[in-house]
């Protein structure tokens, strides 16, 4: 209920689907609790959708308006607020410049859009003074947003790391610990409205650099493009490696890191990726399950901040979209990109592969004869790899006859693990491997995270 001064907030929401359905649930069965906070009423006036005969999840709230046409919203002199939650970049984009064009604030979910159009849309929001919320588009409910850009405000940020895909999360454990394939896991994630309209984002590993790519905004206000953060997704990842992982005590996850080199972004750099990586059992990250997400980020200041929360869903997400309106409601100047400078952020030196190190887990499918160890181990020495650890498995399971064509008479799996070496020597000695006669698949590759000590995990007894 209002108080009789403040004038109630008017919404017009694009998108009831899972977001957009868990947002209205919040709004309505939280809406004392809302009203308390903010001193005056939100209200939604319309609900755009694609589709008018579609059954929904809930009603549309009381005195609403069902509409297929984003005039309603867009040219409704009553609505304040322009709440995007349809996705996709051309539509969404068209939808919020006109928007703010229109002086009306907006809320996103939309990390894809932020990532491909964001300097524009950023831009254009300051220069109409208009808030552009976007907590819900990294991390679901998780407020990582807020804590860049305000609860960590005075730290000089060193480095992120997390896990920012609930979809790729959710496959990897229930492929560890249900046994469940690939293809299952990923369907059960739809159903449960975790993945992407297309989710070939989530499992290539795209949405979470999407959403690296604002975390790297937020900590350092500079722009490192997202089209340059290198990106593999867990497609390659097999029962196979998720064993091989457990054997050396580590979880195989999907892995976003950004790191400051020096002390500034534009002259030092910033390392940044995201990759399937070998993760220590003893650390938190590994523990992540589920559609759950977790971030740590280093600061100066605080040290060691670790957040943990649902990444994906209807009311975790829909929990960070209203956040965003509440600020609105409660008349909280904007401070979209946490920074009072210009406006698209400096570019960030992007740290290459020459420059980035880390040791790596590699797998390689072999013929089982004489001479082979030797041949990789030349390779890796040609690339300035040093192992750590190799092992030779070859348990029925990875046992097979040679391939049509390819030489010796049974295949063995290769474990190495390496001590730091470059991307660019890693992935050079990789297509080297690749077309040694005897090696029988595209050999596998991920990072090995490390804590401050850099102490490797070690191939427990017994294995
Ligand atoms: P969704 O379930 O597919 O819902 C999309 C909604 O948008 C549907 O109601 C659809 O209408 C409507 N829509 C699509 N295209 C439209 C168009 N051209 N005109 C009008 N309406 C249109 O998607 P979602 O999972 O809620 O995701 C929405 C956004 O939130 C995306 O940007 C996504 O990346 C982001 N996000 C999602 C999650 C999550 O857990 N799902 C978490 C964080 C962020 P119909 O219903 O009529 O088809
Ligand atoms: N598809 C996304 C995920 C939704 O699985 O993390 C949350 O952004």
């Amino acid at each position: 209920m209002a108080d009789g001064h403040n004038p109630p907030l008017t919404l017009g929401i694009a998108g009831f689907g899972t977001v957009g359905s868990g947002l209205l649930r919040i709004l309505r069965e939280n809406r004392a609790e809302i009203t308390a906070r903010t001193g005056r009423e939100v209200r939604v006036k319309s609900v755009l959708v694609r589709d008018l005969s579609k059954a929904r999840a809930c009603p549309p709230p009381d005195g609403a308006r069902l509409t297929d046409n984003p005039d309603d919203l867009l040219k409704d002199p009553e609505t304040d607020v322009f709440v995007e939650l349809i996705g996709g970049i051309e539509t969404a984009g068209e939808l919020v410049g006109k928007a703010l064009r229109a002086g009306k604030h907006v809320v996103t979910a939309n990390k894809a859009l932020l990532a491909e159009r964001g300097n524009e849309i950023f831009a254009l929001a300051a220069e109409k003074k208009l808030h552009l919320g976007y907590e819900a588009s990294v991390c679901g409910g998780i407020p990582i947003i807020r804590t860049l850009r305000e609860a960590l405000a005075g730290d000089r940020l060193d480095s992120i790391v997390g896990i920012l895909n609930g979809t790729s999360n959710f496959i990897l454990s229930e492929m560890s610990d249900k046994g469940m394939d690939f293809a299952a896991a990923l369907k059960e994630a739809q159903t449960r409205g975790y993945a992407e309209a297309d989710p070939v984002l989530d499992i290539d590993g795209r949405d979470a650099a999407q959403k690296l790519y604002l975390l790297i905004r937020l900590a350092w206000g500079a722009e490192y493009p997202y089209a340059a953060i290198p990106v593999s997704g867990i497609t390659g990842v097999s029962p196979a490696d998720i064993r091989y992982a457990r054997e050396f005590g580590c979880r195989v996850k999907l892995i976003c890191y950004a790191r400051l080199h020096g002390d500034d972004p534009r002259s030092g750099g910033i390392e940044a990726g995201v990759c399937p990586a070998l993760v220590n059992e003893r650390f938190l990250l590994a523990r992540v399950e589920g559609a759950y997400n977790a971030v740590r980020v280093e600061g100066n200041a605080a040290g060691s901040v670790f957040l943990h929360g649902k990444g994906a869903g209807d009311l975790p997400t829909g929990s960070s979209v209203a956040a965003d309106i509440l600020d609105i409601a409660k008349n909280v100047p904007p401070c979209n990109t946490g920074f009072a400078g210009p406006h698209p952020t400096a570019p960030a030196r992007v740290i290459g592969p020459r420059e980035s190190f880390s040791p790596h887990y590699l797998r390689l499918n072999v013929a089982d004869r004489p001479g082979v160890l030797r041949d990789v181990a030349a390779v890796l020495a040609d690339h300035a790899i040093s192992l750590a650890q190799v092992i030779q498995k070859d348990d029925a399971a990875e046992t097979a006859p040679p391939p049509a064509g390819k030489a010796g008479p049974y295949t063995a799996s290769l474990i190495l693990m390496t001590h730091k070496a470059s991307d660019d020597a890693v992935h050079k000695a990789v297509t080297a491997l690749a077309a040694l006669p005897f090696v029988r698949e595209s050999p596998v590759r991920f990072r090995v995270l490390t804590g401050k000590s850099g102490e490797l995990p070690r191939l427990r007894a017994g294995s």
